[in-house]
């Protein structure tokens, strides 16, 4: 377990990174109870508000890791609009990063601007090795993504029933490509 908790993560040009707190369920639900949003992540659509702060309440990842996933905050209304950053994937021992916004903020090439800061941030201050973001093959948006921030496709896995592509980025490769 890192001896560090980041709660908070990078800040860019349009957008901040931090923990999700209970009071935040409601911009939660709007992304992760859409259906647009959730249909190509493998994951299942989130409905009610009440299990909403439940679930939030109980995100015990960066207790337990160090890190999670951050909400994206668009920083010209201060609003919540998406998750980005990290998560500890056990069967795989790998860190996965992982996005999603609410479709009004798609095609303004906000999640490569959170994921590049995400990977920077990850190799630069938290000291990961290698991170991976897996990407399922009808999700062209997000296969584009993980392309722009410097990922590389290592090829097909197997989770949950699904079939994922892992890209993967390892430190000294991706920081000697991404000068500052
Ligand atoms: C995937 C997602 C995060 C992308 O967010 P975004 O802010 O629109 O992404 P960006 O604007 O930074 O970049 C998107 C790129 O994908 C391209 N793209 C988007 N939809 C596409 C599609 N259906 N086919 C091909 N390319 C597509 C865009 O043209 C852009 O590439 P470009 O800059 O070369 O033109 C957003 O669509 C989303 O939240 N989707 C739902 C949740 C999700 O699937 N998350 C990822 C799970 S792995």
């Amino acid at each position: 377990m890192s001896k560090f908790i980041y709660r908070v993560g990078p800040e860019t040009l349009r957008l901040s990174h931090r923990e999700i707190r209970v009071e935040d369920a409601e911009a939660v639900l709007a992304f992760n109870g859409n259906p647009e949003v959730m249909k190509l992540t493998g994951e299942p659509l989130w409905t009610d508000l009440e299990q909403t702060r439940e679930r939030l309440a109980n995100y015990a990842e960066f207790e337990t890791h160090g890190f999670g996933r951050w909400g994206i905050f668009h920083k010209p209304e201060g609003q919540l609009i998406g998750f980005s950053g990290f998560k500890y994937l056990p069967e795989l021992d790998e860190v996965d990063l992982g996005y999603r916004l609410l479709p009004e903020y798609w095609g303004r090439g906000l999640a490569t601007e959170s994921g590049l800061a995400c990977l920077r941030f990850g190799f630069e201050t938290m000291g990961f090795e290698r991170l991976i973001a897996l990407v399922l093959p009808e999700n062209a948006g997000s296969m584009r993504v993980v392309e722009k921030i410097g990922m590389h496709n290592t090829g097909p896995i197997q989770i949950d029933d699904e079939t994922a592509y892992r890209f993967a980025a390892e430190r000294p490769d991706w920081l000697a490509r991404h000068t500052s």
